[in-house]
């Protein structure tokens, strides 16, 4: 009984199919007939765009037709991003000190990502400006508070093994860095801070260049000559960063803030453009040096585990003095700076 029972039922089954798939036809060539109004102003938005460019639109939906779907591991190229963590020994830890550089430099990237938009906007208003410094600083805060990753993450004998098998390399060679660096300011107000006064007319790049704060942290401890971490990082990246001095002269963040008018200058803004100078040069430069303090400690061992500098010297905010908006803090906040994390 029960069989027959189930031939019955698939013969219905069957007959549905059929009538489901006689009711599809039937719908696919009333479609074919009658396509919708909206769908039928799409294909001629989409034919004039292509035919602009002189290319027959038939070809493109024939492309489409046999296109694959999006999946979200392609589009994020999820197997390559995985795949770039290379420890250079067999600590464990290393690959955190690897993945945690480059979640830095992600971030770096959305930062840069939003002052370039800022550089370049033709209409900037004090609104657009304030949305998107709000992004920085969120994106500026998160960095600091997870840099406690760095300093709590990795077993300091492990650190100091792993890290000799890194040099000359060193996070001093981040161009990015540099390059937030001089989007946000003139480049004179990044002059190493001896110099600053005396430069502070100079226009030529390769002179502001050549005396950036950063020149003079890339010195060796002992005579004073250009580390080989200084040297190959100015191979690599010496005339970018000219360009970018000359290119950002009248469009980095400070200049256009200034370009706006009065009105737009609010308190709010103006609070927002110094929060950005503060996590910047003193909340990151801290977080930061905690996790040298952490690891390197003040043996001449421990000191040569990294580019070669004198950082207990170079790397504390107050020794260094880079503000990027002087103008927006008084003569005692600057005075302070770097003390107050
Ligand atoms: C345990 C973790 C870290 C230690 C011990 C450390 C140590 C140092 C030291 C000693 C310097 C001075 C230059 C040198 O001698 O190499 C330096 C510079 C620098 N590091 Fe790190 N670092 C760590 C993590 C990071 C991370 C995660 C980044 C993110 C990209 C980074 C970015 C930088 C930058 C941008 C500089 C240059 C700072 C400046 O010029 O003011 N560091 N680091």
């Amino acid at each position: 009984m029960a069989t027959d029972n189930s031939a019955a039922d698939n013969a219905a089954a069957g007959k549905s199919a059929d009538n489901a798939s006689a009711d599809q036809n039937g719908q696919a060539a009333s479609v074919r007939a009658e396509l919708p109004q909206d769908l039928i102003e799409r294909i001629h938005t989409l034919q004039e765009k292509y035919a602009a460019m002189g290319q027959d639109m038939r070809s493109y939906l024939d492309g489409l037709i046999h296109a694959d779907y999006l999946t979200y591991w392609d589009y994020v190229h999820l197997d390559t991003l995985l795949s770039l963590q290379n420890p250079r020994t067999a600590f464990p830890d290393e690959k955190i000190f690897i993945l945690y550089h480059q979640i830095t430099e992600l971030y770096f990237k959305l930062i840069l990502n939003e002052i370039e938009q800022v550089a370049d906007d033709p209409a900037l208003t004090g609104e657009t400006l304030s949305m998107r410094l709000k992004r920085i600083n969120n994106y500026f805060r998160h960095l600091v508070s997870s840099f406690s990753i760095m300093i709590d993450g990795m077993q300091p004998q492990q650190f100091l093994q792993f890290r000799m098998a890194l040099l000359p390399a060193s996070g001093f060679q981040s161009a990015q860095y540099r390059m937030i660096e001089l989007s946000s300011t003139a480049a004179n107000n990044l002059v190493v801070h001896a110099e600053r006064e005396r430069l502070s007319g100079e226009r030529d790049p390769k002179i502001l260049l050549d005396h950036l704060y950063w020149q003079w942290g890339g010195r060796e401890l002992s005579s004073g000559k250009k580390t080989l971490t200084l040297e190959q990082f100015l191979i690599k990246y010496g005339e970018e960063f000219r360009r970018l001095i000359r290119d950002y002269r009248q469009k980095h963040l400070y200049a256009r803030f200034m370009s706006l008018r009065e009105v737009e200058r609010t308190d709010a803004l103006t609070d927002q453009m110094r929060e950005f100078d503060h996590l910047a040069n003193v909340a990151w430069p801290i977080a930061h040096l905690k996790s040298a303090a952490r690891y390197l400690k003040k043996d001449p061992v421990d000191i040569a585990a990294t580019g070669g500098t004198n950082w207990q010297k170079y790397l504390p905010p107050k020794n260094q003095q880079l503000v990027f908006f002087p103008e927006l803090w008084t003569e005692a906040e600057i005075r302070e700076w770097g003390t107050i994390s």
